[in-house]
């Protein structure tokens, strides 16, 4: 069994895998070589050839312990219809949500949209470079794409305002999301995805009552369905305060831990397997720091079942000599 799958499944404690959030992307000179004559992002995921490629780069650089699919939490909304684009300096930029038209869609409808995904995803499990390694899956939380369906762009610290005005609305894409999203688990696990993380990149953004509702149910939902086709998931709640209350409710069977968290409670609180959080800005500053401050998760959770892994994406300005030097130190502890 691969390293970070027993992890998961064994409650391993003396191996220490790693991989990293946005480990193919904008810090790889190969990766923006790609970029450069495919102005397209939306695009680019669609090539499977180049997608795939794009996946495997970080694994041919680097010794991780997973390959995570070159894609997006916003292809589903795409998927759905919806425009999404990337602008430059500006980030994600969706247009109008027809929810008349999307209530239309069927799942043959969507899935021939996004086909190319599962392609790569085919390609990158059957490469010989990721035998003895995780092929990572992933989808945005339903509260998460439901933040970028209605607000249309990153909310970065606040929603629109009026964002719950029309409840209606939003219990209409919750249920559309519901089934979609199974759809694109589905897809991606029959392809050869072998762990699905759920990315809740805005679960902070709410107050502790409105959780239930938007993030633990729904979650939930998925984790029980990515669990009923016999893969294991992580949750990645990024902001969210109370970690042991998400776990004993959502049950994930990985939890990911942003940078803001402190890792000494969370090891005192929460006994499922643990992954990330060491802060992406670490590996701006001097190996020294970097070697201080993965040495600090590592000691922490030494007895603990622990994926390494960032407390979010990797920065684009990141030094790929860093994130060697972070792999290295990890896999030789
Ligand atoms: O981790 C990986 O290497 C796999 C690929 C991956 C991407 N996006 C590629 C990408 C994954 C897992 C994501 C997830 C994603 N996308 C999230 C959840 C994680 C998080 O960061 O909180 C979110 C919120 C998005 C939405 C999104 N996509 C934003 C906000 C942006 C723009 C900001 C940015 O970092 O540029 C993107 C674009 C994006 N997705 C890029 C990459 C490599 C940059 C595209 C480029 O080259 O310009």
């Amino acid at each position: 069994m691969n390293p970070i799958n027993q992890v998961i499944n064994n409650k391993k404690t003396n191996i220490n895998p790693i991989w990293i959030m946005r480990q193919a992307g904008r810090y790889l000179p190969e990766f923006r070589e790609i970029r450069k004559v495919n102005p397209n992002f939306i695009d680019l995921c669609l090539n499977e050839n180049l997608s795939s490629e794009i996946t495997l780069q970080p694994l041919k650089r680097f010794d991780l312990d997973a390959a995570i699919i070159f894609s997006d939490i916003l292809m589903l909304p795409y998927g759905l219809n919806q425009k999404v684009e990337f602008k430059k300096n500006f980030g994600p930029l969706l247009g109008e949500l027809n929810i008349n038209e999307t209530l239309k869609l069927d799942e043959i409808d969507f899935v021939k949209k996004i086909f190319p995904v599962y392609k790569a995803i085919n390609k990158v499990s059957k490469s010989e470079i990721v035998k003895n390694k995780s092929t990572i899956g992933f989808v945005g939380a339903p509260w998460t794409l439901l933040v970028y369906m209605i607000n249309q762009k990153s909310p970065k610290k606040e929603l629109k305002v009026n964002f719950f005005k029309d409840e209606y609305l939003i219990n209409r894409i919750l249920v559309i999301l519901e089934k979609f999203l199974k759809i694109h688990i589905k897809n991606q696990i029959e392809n050869g995805a072998n762990i699905i993380q759920i990315f809740d990149s805005w679960a902070g953004l709410l107050s502790e009552k409105d959780l239930p509702n938007y993030v633990y149910i729904p979650t939930l939902n998925l984790v029980n369905y990515v669990r009923s086709l016999g893969v294991p998931v992580i949750c990645f709640p990024r902001g969210i305060k109370n970690y042991k209350n998400y776990c004993e409710i959502v049950k994930p069977d990985v939890v990911g831990i942003d940078y803001d968290v402190d890792p000494l409670k969370i090891i005192k609180e929460i006994q499922i397997p643990v992954q990330g959080g060491l802060d992406p800005k670490i590996l701006l500053t001097d190996k020294d720091n970097l070697k201080k401050n993965t040495l600090k998760y590592l000691e922490i959770f030494k007895d603990h079942p622990y994926i390494f892994n960032l407390g979010h994406g990797v920065l684009p300005e990141t030094d790929p000599n860093m994130v060697d030097y972070l792999v290295k130190m990890v896999k030789d502890y």
